[in-house]
């Protein structure tokens, strides 16, 4: 057996609050993601409150999704939201000429996606038309959600069922528009992004103010290492007056195991995919570093936060589905992927503050798939589960000589690992052991605490390719653990491929 990895937790040097936004979610009409697998329709055999599928709500609802963000990605480019209100049997029928040219029937609207939201018990994460659309339209349809209802615009949303103004807690301010939202320059993104971050107001009560509660206008960042948008959009924050303001600069960065399109499998991989994937995920260290220090040149108070609002694998489409559904399948490997990435914006808190995985439902790296009437929890919801404690903790410094896992030519840390203190004043310790065959003891120290033991969960499974399916949905599932008390420390040992979250008791 190897060396214990000697892991120190200073709890006496708290750091950063981990915003519990980091744990958002990406919810796009794309694919099944929302129809099949959020809507059912109000008269479906599928249980459903209003058209919402019960089972899906009560899932999502254990693992307190702080925001998720709607209509999309690209789609919210195209998307024009008087398509989606009013009578069902009055709303246009479109084509979703992003994804796969699907039929979009527009049941799905604002007024359904906010009750979504609220069943769930998440804050709102609306993303505007800055693509095709206008200001105007913008401006209306967040008029729409938040006015008043003795306005025109407040009435009308009454008349649709909801008097109570809507609370948006995030706008974006387009998608991708170096892309898919309109293939701009930089700077000709900031010329057209200020009229939005200035007209499009809110105007619930408990929103219109600025402070804490206040809408947060998240402005197009870079794409993975494209430092570009950074630059242009952080100096216009800088010179930036009165009139118009940003919160958040978004940041999207997929694991795709080598480029586009993606071909990794998301099943049946072998152990040097497995490595493959994990190495190029550890990027989004230098991405969030190499971006933080660019804004850190503009915003030394870091009051803009990134918002790495698409992120995950995104693997080859599952065999015989629809290319353009983005429907992949979501192992062990999988849940430690995202491990690793929930680690590196817990180290950056400060600047870090707000993330959405994508997506939510059936597309990319899934928390839950579902398939007509059944569903399925993924090893990534799970290891979400697992994390609930560091949301809104505070960050607590880990110190460890991380070994080395080798597969061929890559070489990786062999484990990782992280702590927290709750809202409730608990210490917590997560650790990943990225080694497949090689368990982990590890020796953990806590300066100035006399620790008496540590119980919490483990998620681990027997191959890195495992993964839950409709017929076996308990193949990755978490299981307890304790960790044992040793001279004021702790002896954890983890299996190969796993991760462990414990609440360490002193
Ligand atoms: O998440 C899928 C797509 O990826 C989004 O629509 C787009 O923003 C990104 O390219």
């Amino acid at each position: 057996a190897s060396a214990p990895i000697e892991v120190t937790v200073d709890s006496a040097r708290p750091g950063s609050k981990i915003d519990r936004n980091i744990f958002g979610q990406f919810a796009e009409h794309l694919g099944t993601g929302i129809y099949g697998g959020v809507w059912v329709g109000k008269d479906s055999p599928i249980p459903n409150v209003r058209g919402i599928r019960k089972d899906v709500v009560a899932a999502l609802r254990t693992i307190r999704v702080p925001n998720v963000r709607w209509p999309g990605g690209c789609f919210a480019d195209e998307y024009h939201w008087r398509h989606g209100i009013g009578p069902a049997k009055d709303r246009r029928v479109t084509i979703n000429s992003n994804w796969g040219g699907a039929t979009e029937p527009n049941s799905f609207g604002t007024d359904e996606f906010m009750d979504f939201a609220d069943q769930i018990g998440s804050d709102a994460y609306i993303s505007v038309n800055l693509g095709s659309g206008t200001v105007a339209e913008a401006a209306e349809w967040i008029e729409y959600m938040t006015a008043d209802p003795a306005t025109t615009a407040g009435k009308e949303r009454a008349a649709n069922g909801h008097a109570a103004p809507y609370k948006v807690k995030y706008l974006g301010i387009g998608n991708e528009s170096w892309s898919c939202g309109g293939a701009m320059s930089p700077d000709h993104y900031v010329d057209v992004m200020k009229p939005f971050a200035r007209f499009v107001r809110n105007y619930n009560p408990a929103q219109a103010a600025d402070g804490p509660g206040a809408m947060q206008r998240i402005a197009v960042g870079p794409g993975d290492d494209n430092l570009a948008y950074t630059e242009s959009v952080m100096k216009a924050w800088k010179a930036h007056d009165w009139a118009w303001s940003i919160e958040g600069l978004s940041l999207h960065r997929y694991t795709t195991g080598g480029g586009w399109p993606t071909t990794q499998p998301s099943t049946g991989f072998d152990e040097g995919r497995y490595a493959l994937m994990l190495k190029e995920t550890l990027g989004m260290e230098e991405t969030i570093a190499k971006n933080a220090a660019i804004m850190d040149k503009y915003d030394p108070a870091k009051k803009v936060a990134i918002a790495v609002d698409e992120w995950g694998a995104w693997l080859a489409p599952d065999p015989g589905t629809n290319p353009g559904f983005l429907r992949q399948q979501n192992s062990m490997r999988d849940a430690i992927l995202a491990a690793l990435n929930l680690n590196i914006f817990a180290r950056h808190a400060d600047r870090v503050r707000l993330t959405n995985i994508a997506q939510m439902v059936n597309v990319l790296q899934s928390m839950i798939l579902t398939d007509k009437e059944k569903m399925v929890l993924t090893p990534t919801y799970h290891l979400y589960r697992m994390y609930l404690p560091f949301q809104d903790a505070t960050f607590v410094p880990v110190t460890f000589d991380a070994g080395v896992y080798s597969q061929g030519d890559i070489k990786l840390p062999r484990i990782d690992a992280v702590a927290v203190r709750d809202t409730a004043g608990r210490l917590w310790l997560a650790v990943t052991n990225l080694d497949p065959a090689r368990p982990a003891r590890i020796a953990a120290r806590f300066p100035g605490l006399q620790v008496r033991g540590a119980h919490g969960e483990v998620l681990t499974a027997p191959r890195v390719d495992s993964v839950n399916s409709f017929d076996a949905p308990e193949a990755v599932v978490p299981r307890p653990f304790a960790g044992k008390a040793d001279k004021g420390g702790l002896v954890l040992d983890l299996p190969g491929k796993s991760v462990v979250v414990v609440r360490i008791e002193s």
